[in-house]
């Protein structure tokens, strides 16, 4: 049966990966259809609109999107088109799981940890003011609907995937009000699922902790912020943010994409590694029901990690994204 995806192609290496990626699904039979569409600062300059209304109309239709890196200006400019899809189709729950791939020599061979970061409000929510010419306010919000969804999420993810621990991460001794809130909803839910163990962790804390002893996280669950920092940390626990994939979940809407951005500093040079972005496709396929075709993507993707010869140079090789590719496509037929 074929199934047709919504694809957006980003910024920077972002067609590049996805052109790899697509070419790796259509090699392992994955049986989809794709429309395409052009996004972010480069299809704003040539035709000024950052996602045009088709694509929008395409996400709305087919409900699953992949979606490859944008550039955001940082400090002017548009906000962020992440943070604005998240929002625009409440795609609440962002999972990231991070684990070490002996074929990766890292000092962190035994990290096996996914983040359950929320995705829509803390200081993402957006609402900033100017008080005076050098005072700038940004507000944090943390409501209890969104709290306990993703907290929810976390635990019945727990459970299903045999997992045996949930952390939450917070700073509750400093923002007692909004952390403090989120901390003691997790404890409330916890309690709905007494099969997993319930700890919690301040977040300063925690980014120590995972990297002196990353082993001790399982599940982890969090507002908005430290997820997206302490996912990022846990990329360089596993061998960097080349190997960091992402599925962002709503009520009818999942959008998979890695979770660098468009690393500007290596775009059109050929060198990028599509590995993240293929396993967000794999948890795509795993999310439509298609895990063996997902199984045999990943175990392709080891193959080729462990013999080492046709890696890209941020993980020490010196092939590149075409001979990864390839290699790929070789082992999958
Ligand atoms: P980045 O993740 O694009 O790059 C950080 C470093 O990691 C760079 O040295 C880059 O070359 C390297 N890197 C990242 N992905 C790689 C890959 N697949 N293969 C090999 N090396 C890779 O972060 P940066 O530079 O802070 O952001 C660049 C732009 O991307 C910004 O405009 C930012 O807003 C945007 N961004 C977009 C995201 C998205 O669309 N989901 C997520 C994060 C950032």
């Amino acid at each position: 049966m074929n199934d047709t995806i919504t694809v957006f192609k980003g910024d920077g290496i972002g067609p590049e990966i996805t052109d790899a990626v697509l070419s790796i699904l259509d090699a392992a039979g994955a049986g989809l259809n794709y429309e395409i569409f052009s996004v972010g600062a480069a299809e704003y300059e040539a035709h000024g609109a950052l996602i045009p209304d088709d694509a929008f109309a395409s996400f709305e239709k087919n409900k699953i999107l992949l979606k490859s890196p944008i550039t955001t200006p940082v400090g002017t400019g548009f906000r962020s088109l992440n943070v604005m899809m998240r929002k625009k189709y409440d795609l609440y729950a962002n999972i990231r799981p991070a684990k070490s791939n002996p074929a990766v020599k890292t000092p962190f061979p035994n990290v096996d940890l996914v983040i359950f970061r929320e995705n829509t409000e803390d200081l993402y929510a957006g609402v900033e003011e100017m008080i005076d010419e050098n005072t700038a306010h940004s507000i944090k919000i943390i409501t209890r609907a969104c709290s306990e969804r993703i907290i929810r999420d976390a635990f019945t993810y727990a459970v299903r995937q045999n997992r045996k621990k949930v952390t939450c991460i917070h700073k509750a001794n400093i923002m007692k009000l909004s952390d403090g809130m989120f901390r003691d909803i997790f404890y409330e839910i916890s309690k709905e699922f007494p099969q997993i163990e319930a700890d919690d962790k301040i977040v300063d804390n925690a980014a120590m902790q995972l990297v002196m002893k990353p082993e001790q996280f399982d599940v982890m669950v969090m507002p908005n912020l430290y997820g997206d920092i302490l996912s990022d940390l846990s990329s360089g626990l596993i061998g960097g943010l080349g190997l960091l994939p992402s599925s962002n979940l709503g009520c009818g809407y999942a959008m998979f994409e890695a979770v660098h951005g468009s690393a500007p500093d290596i775009a059109g040079k050929g060198i990028a590694n599509p590995t993240a972005f293929l396993w967000s496709a794999c948890m795509m396929l795993d999310h439509m029901g298609k895990q063996e075709v997902s199984l045999r993507i990943r175990k392709a993707v080891d193959e080729v990690l462990m013999e080492g010869t046709a890696i890209t140079p941020d993980l020490g090789g010196s092939g590149t994204t075409a001979d990864y590719v390839h290699a790929i496509i070789q082992r999958l037929s």
